[in-house]
């Protein structure tokens, strides 16, 4: 389904003609901003799943806050596809993955969640990846049809509990910076739309960490 989506791997750079440098301190610069942040919120969904589940993690980035949740990972005999679009961010994720032991439990793959066939999962999880895509109603009704019987799709990222314009020109401006692409700001009430016209029911939606401004929230939903 959705096969024509626009959100697509960028397209193949011939051999040498990137600059590896430039490549690394993406990566590096992606671990230093988001990936302390985001080992919690992989930590607390992590510990909801049953142990064995399948699980479609939908943009793993640099794969590092994965990384850090290996315990979890190895207690619970997970077996983790990691899709993401980005090769710089894979190429990290190759090696964070050596590095903490978890080859033989998560897959990195390079594609775009349109695009992914693979499945049945238990759960498939975006993590600061949901509602950065060009069409989250899409995603989240695509991977819902990726579930098995039972399974749940979860979310975790940034909530703004008002309108704030500034931020909204901000946040572009902040990715041309840091090249990190922080997503749309995002109200709850545009979240809950995505999931009703994606026909999926949203069962929980957590507060992790809240502060005057926004919060940082998990959501549980699964396919009705
Ligand atoms: C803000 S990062 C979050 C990374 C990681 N999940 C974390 O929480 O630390 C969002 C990730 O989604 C990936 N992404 C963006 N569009 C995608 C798509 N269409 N399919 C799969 N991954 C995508 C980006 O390349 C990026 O690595």
């Amino acid at each position: 389904m959705v096969s024509d989506h626009p959100a697509r791997v960028p397209g193949d750079v011939p051999p040498g003609s990137r600059v590896p440098a430039r490549s690394a301190v993406r990566a590096w610069v992606y671990d230093r901003i988001i990936a302390g942040m985001t080992a919690t919120w992989y930590r607390q969904v992590l510990e909801r799943l049953p142990d064995g589940a399948r699980l479609l993690d939908v943009g793993i980035g640099t794969g590092a806050a994965l990384a850090r949740c290996a315990d979890v990972v190895r207690a619970k005999h997970l077996a983790v596809v990691g899709l993401d679009i980005d090769r710089d961010y894979l190429a990290r994720c190759r090696d964070a993955l050596g590095r903490a032991g978890l080859t033989g439990q998560v897959s990195p793959v390079l594609g775009s969640v349109y695009d992914h066939r693979g499945g049945p999962y238990d759960a498939v999880y975006f993590s600061a990846s949901l509602m950065l895509l060009p069409d989250p109603v899409a995603a989240i009704a695509h991977v819902a049809s990726l579930l098995a019987p039972g399974g749940r799709l979860f979310s975790t990222q940034t909530f703004h509990h008002r309108r704030s314009p500034l931020l909204e020109r901000a946040k572009p401006l902040a990715q041309h910076v840091t090249t990190i692409h922080f997503g749309r700001v995002t109200y709850e009430h545009e979240f809950r739309k995505a999931f009703a016209d994606a026909g999926v029911e949203l069962e929980e939606l957590v507060t992790m960490r809240s502060t005057r401004r926004s919060s940082y929230r998990l959501a549980v939903a699964r396919a009705a």
